[in-house]
């Protein structure tokens, strides 16, 4: 393989927009350990969050993505991440990516938990993870090399440089890569839990690999919990957004009491830390927690991945009572970075899930992910040009 200027591990968003800066100038290779779709970035529903609308500030989006936060947020990070996230997203519209948008033309914005604002731009209804993963894939498939079925099992550094890593293919052979530069993009752990939202793959390698290496981590015990995983017989089933909720959906129990009335101000829209946790008392108390989406019309089409998903598992929406249980979604701690994706060790860069920059504080506030990615993969591949 000719010489590699920049190694990106893994698939998902932040890889992809590292990818699609460089790809042009540089020899990029993405290496993953399965298929190039397989990615937590596939998979997410909600959307991206983002002050677009008039009557909205970034100041607002600041407010809310600190106060989900708990304030354990660093400030200057966030407030780069939604004055630069207005920006990113203005010319991903431009270039041509498709979000939703009503007859007249507007681009349609949802709501979800913690935002006092409807600012979640959205694709394909609920489908706004493979909507944008697949537009950055086209945009970096013919220029960069990708590697699948081959999983990174370390990092080789040399006096606190990274300089490539040790791979093993599908059939058991151990490879090397050399590079200038290295990128983690490997996610977060959310894979090694029972109850999760996240693909399978999602085992915390980079993590580990990073921590081998004597690299400094983060925050490491702000893991976030989802309220809503679809609850089928004793297993967690994939994801119900808190868009959901967002166009009106409430919990209650088996006996049609509301979860979160009392709870919270903001009620079924309160912060997911909240809202788990009460959900996870009433499990304790062996009741049974249901989202009831009754007064949401055209559910089918505004949420078409959701309706299948329920359908493969014989839950009727029709019927409108959805079983949920909450599951591990997001790891806000990671690998320590500057804002510009940099680590404690030379040459090694950490982006994404995998990352913490501390945006996310101890408790990512909803649709921040897919925007995090975003602008600071951006902000990655503009210090690597
Ligand atoms: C959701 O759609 O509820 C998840 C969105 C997110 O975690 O950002």
């Amino acid at each position: 393989m000719p010489n590699i200027d920049v190694l990106i591990i893994g698939s998902g968003i932040a890889s992809l927009t590292v990818a699609a800066k460089l790809c042009k100038e540089k020899n990029v290779v993405i290496i993953t350990k399965k298929k190039i779709r397989n990615s937590n970035s596939m998979l997410a529903q909600g959307g991206v969050a983002v002050a677009i609308a008039e009557d909205d500030h970034w100041k607002s989006h600041f407010d809310d993505t600190m106060n989900a936060g708990c304030y354990a947020n660093r400030e200057e990070m966030v407030e780069l991440l939604v004055k630069e996230g207005q920006r990113t997203i203005q010319s991903l519209i431009k270039e041509g990516m498709a979000f939703d948008r009503d007859e007249e033309g507007n681009l349609l914005l949802g709501k979800e938990g913690a935002h006092r604002a409807r600012r979640i731009l959205h694709a394909g209804g609920d489908r706004t993870g493979a909507f944008l993963t697949e537009y950055m894939i086209k945009r970096v498939q013919e220029h960069a090399t990708i590697i699948e079925d081959e999983t990174v099992i370390d990092l080789i550094v040399r006096n606190k440089t990274c300089v490539g890593v040790i791979t093993r293919t599908e059939e058991g052979n151990v490879q090397k890569y050399v590079a200038q530069h290295i990128v983690l993009a490997t996610g977060g752990i959310g894979g090694i839990y029972r109850y999760t939202s996240n693909a399978q793959v999602i085992t915390g390698d980079g993590l580990a690999m990073a921590y081998r290496a004597g690299c400094e981590l983060e925050d490491l015990e702000f893991v976030q919990f989802h309220p809503t995983m679809l609850y089928v017989n004793g297993y967690a089933c994939g994801l119900v957004s808190e868009a959901v909720r967002g166009e009106g959906a409430i919990l209650v129990t088996s006996t049609g009491g509301r979860v979160m009335q009392g709870v919270h101000e903001m009620e079924d829209l309160a912060p997911r830390d909240i809202v788990s946790r009460e959900i996870y008392q009433r499990l304790l108390q062996k009741e049974r927690v249901f989202l009831d989406i009754s007064m949401i019309t055209h559910f089918e089409k505004r949420f078409p991945a959701i309706t299948e998903l329920c359908h493969r598992h014989d839950i009727s929406v029709e019927e409108g009572l959805i079983p949920v249980v909450p599951g591990a979604h997001f790891h806000m701690g990671g690998i320590k970075t500057n804002q510009h994706g940099e680590t404690s060790i030379s040459r090694l860069y950490a982006v994404g899930e995998v990352a913490c920059q501390g945006v996310h504080g101890a408790n990512r506030l909803a649709s921040n992910s897919l925007l995090e990615g975003l602008v600071y993969g951006s902000r990655l591949g503009e210090l690597l040009l």
